[in-house]
């Protein structure tokens, strides 16, 4: 029997807690919702639980189609078990569409396709306000090998294609998303964090209504509807 325990990490939305097996994590996801680096915060009932049950959901869907993250199981409707990883410090954004920081770095609108999926990291670090680097600074900084960078870039766009099936079954427009990966006892890279509505850009297929964290982000309203009816679509299509 797995079981609980000390606290080892406090994110803004998730707490990880160590467990009786070295290479298992307890997460606990939480009723909070951040913007803007932590500078915008707010206790959102009923988050934490949407927030666990979509990525759960999403990271099922994923292991059927072949790409395994450090997801174990759901254990509870706002806990779930992972595999421990040693964190690679990245966030590795896939833009399908332009939107968000992107739209606004080119002086773009929103919802243009790309002609490609774009790729790009940005270095975690709260205290610069996770910067946008590129391969050579990931390699000057030893964040990742050469080797790792093509293996991250290879496995997002897998992991995109895998997302944009998923997705499109539940009437849903993927416009982009952000990953993190670590490295397991192993030393094999794997798909780690969440993939939730809180790190992915969600638009309606037929309305493009907005079905994710910008409604937040922007004041738009309130999103627990939304992750609702986030859920309630992605477990219409279970298998
Ligand atoms: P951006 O347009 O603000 O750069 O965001 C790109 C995608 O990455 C979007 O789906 C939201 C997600 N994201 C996170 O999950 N965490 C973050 O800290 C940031 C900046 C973006």
């Amino acid at each position: 029997m797995i079981s609980k325990g000390e606290l080892i990490y406090e994110g803004k939305a998730k707490q990880l807690f160590a467990t009786n097996d070295e290479n298992v994590l307890w997460v606990e996801y939480l009723n909070q919702a951040t913007a803007l680096n932590g500078l915008k915060k707010d206790a959102i009932l009923g988050k934490g639980e949407l927030n666990n049950q979509i990525t759960s959901t999403i990271f099922e869907h994923l292991r059927q189609a072949g790409i395994k993250s450090h997801f174990i199981k759901k254990l509870s409707k706002t806990e779930q078990l992972i595999e421990k990883m040693t964190m690679i410090p990245l966030e590795v954004v896939l833009r399908n569409v332009t939107a968000g920081s992107f739209a606004k770095r080119f002086g773009l609108d929103e919802g243009i396709n790309l002609k490609q999926p774009i790729i790009e990291f940005y270095y975690k670090a709260d205290e610069l306000d996770d910067p946008f680097i590129n391969d050579a600074h990931v390699l000057n900084f030893e964040l990742a090998t050469a080797e790792e960078i093509a293996e991250l870039k290879q496995a997002t766009l897998e992991i995109n294609q895998a997302l944009i099936t998923m997705f499109k079954k539940a009437g849903i427009r993927l416009i982009d998303f952000k990953l993190e990966f670590g490295r397991n006892a192993k030393g094999v890279l794997v798909l780690a964090d969440e993939i939730s509505p809180d790190t992915c850009r969600l638009w309606d297929a037929s309305t493009n209504e907005h079905l994710d964290k910008d409604l937040y982000r922007r004041d738009l309203g309130d999103i627990v509807p939304v992750y609702q009816e986030v859920l309630r679509r992605l477990d219409a299509i279970k298998e």
